[in-house]
């Protein structure tokens, strides 16, 4: 027999190093807390039931409140030698009161123990989450309707295409914060399931009752099959395919502002507090923040191919593999977390220059389609409009005139049903508010959605 918890059939002690290799204390004390709440739950559970007896239970009860306490302030002292935050949590408590601590883990396994541990940490966790979503989405809103009829370019292939405003653009980006938000908000569900109860992988023999225990850590479901119940990290895969999702929504606005805030486009300004500057160049200014998140995306996406990949061919049931399941979730929630902070304040804190934007949609052809319409609404077929609009473009390009600059007789030289009503048409104004098409960028329809949007965010 070795000193190990689980000792009893070995002879020989493993090297430190083997030891260190095989543990994750490293990690997994971050659930310390799941690991004594799951505890509790447990142990109450057994003496009510009669499995051990109430004097034991209450004994067990002290001690891992005063393991709580010691946790609170930091006193815990957790060792290689006892593997993981169940081993070593059990041997502080015995430590603290003695061989009764073994009665603890009667009808349990750390197989249970550790899925119980990780539903709850994650539980904990995800209203932090959609609550760190709600107030970016609560920014993006009010940006929106101060910038409802800001007119600026709209892109595809990163060519201007056709004058939008940026509370419209902010919009899109709520659309997308909102299916995040909803997407962790469903992943609650597949996280408030009991594990505890399945023991080792085929259930008990004592006469536990898992519902008291459900009810007793907050849990909404159990699992109703024993090897599921151990082998399931659909949650946590969940919970990385939505922050995979979310960080793909933060790098792509990431990028835009980075883009947007060059020489070149000068759309915006970010704030003195979410930039940096050079060690050289004393008139650089870097979207550092922007930057960094749009860098940590590649990170989530890691984390979530890396567990996808344990788990794809991990036969039921517990196999030790599924140890790799913590530090890419503990790390994509610090990840995920932070971003959505840094984000919210950097959109708080930028300079919107409204003025570039607009003159950025006056001599690009944007204007273009707005002239096809109107020649479409006066019955030419819209192709031929097309090509005629095309070729006035094409002519305009060369002389340096933008369509609305030029003169109604060279219009009507290309289309004899222009007239000068046409002029009022092609401004990028126009061409914003006749888009009343719902979801469309008029000025009009970004308010209606604006409200809509806050009737959401209350909501959630
Ligand atoms: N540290 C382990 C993990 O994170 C706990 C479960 C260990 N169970 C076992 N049978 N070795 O997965």
């Amino acid at each position: 027999m070795t000193d190990k918890l689980w000792g009893g059939r070995f002879t020989e002690k493993a090297a430190h190093w083997v030891d260190a290799f095989g543990a994750s204390i490293g990690f997994d004390q971050q659930m310390a807390k799941e690991d004594l709440e799951g505890s509790l739950a447990h142990v109450k559970m057994l003496g009510q039931t009669g499995i051990i007896p109430q004097a034991d239970a209450d004994k067990i009860t002290a001690g891992l409140h005063h393991l709580q306490k010691e946790l609170a302030a930091g006193k815990l002292h957790f060792t290689v030698e006892n593997e993981d935050i169940h081993l070593n949590m059990e041997a502080l408590l015995t430590a603290e009161i003695g061989p009764v601590a073994g009665k603890l883990h009667t009808a349990r396994s750390r197989n249970d123990q550790v899925a119980t541990d990780l539903h709850l940490w994650l539980k904990h966790r995800l209203p932090e989450i959609k609550e760190a979503l709600t107030n970016l989405q609560t920014v993006l809103v009010g940006q929106a309707r101060a910038y409802a009829d800001t007119i600026m370019p709209g892109y595809t292939h990163m060519q201007h295409a056709q004058p939008i405003t940026y509370g419209h653009y902010l919009l899109a980006y709520f659309e997308m914060f909102q299916r995040d938000w909803e997407r962790f908000d469903f992943t609650q569900k597949h996280t408030d399931i009991l594990p505890l109860g399945a023991a080792a992988l085929a259930g008990t023999t004592f006469p536990i009752d898992r519902t008291q225990v459900a009810k007793e850590l907050g849990f909404d479901q159990l699992y109703h099959n024993s090897l599921d119940a151990v082998s399931d990290r659909d949650f946590g895969l969940e919970f990385l395919s939505n922050s995979a999702i979310l960080m793909q929504h933060l790098s792509r606005m990431a990028e835009e502002l980075i883009l947007w805030s060059t020489f070149e486009f000068n759309y915006i300004e970010l704030g003195d507090d979410f930039s940096t500057g050079s060690s050289i160049m004393p008139q650089k200014k870097n979207p550092d923040f922007a930057e960094l998140i749009r860098g940590k995306t590649g990170r989530v996406y890691g984390a979530l191919m890396g567990l996808l990949t344990t788990m794809k061919a991990i036969p039921l049931a517990y196999n030790k593999d599924m140890q790799e399941d913590k530090e890419p979730i503990f790390d994509t929630y610090n990840t995920i977390l932070g971003s959505l902070h840094i984000f919210t304040g950097m959109l708080s804190d930028l300079t919107v220059h409204e003025k570039r934007m607009a003159e950025a949609t006056t001599h690009d052809f944007s204007n273009a389609t707005e002239l096809a319409d109107y020649l479409a609404t006066k019955g030419v077929p819209f192709r031929q409009a097309h090509a005629i609009v095309g070729e006035l473009v094409l002519k305009g390009i060369k002389s340096g005139t933008a369509l609305q600059d030029m003169p109604l007789s060279e219009l009507q030289q290309a289309a004899p049903q222009i007239e000068s009503d046409v002029y009022a048409e092609l401004t990028a104004k126009a061409a914003v508010n006749r888009r009343t098409s719902l979801g469309g960028t008029a000025v009009s329809n970004v308010l209606k959605e604006v409200a809509r949007d806050e009737k959401i965010i209350a909501a959630h």
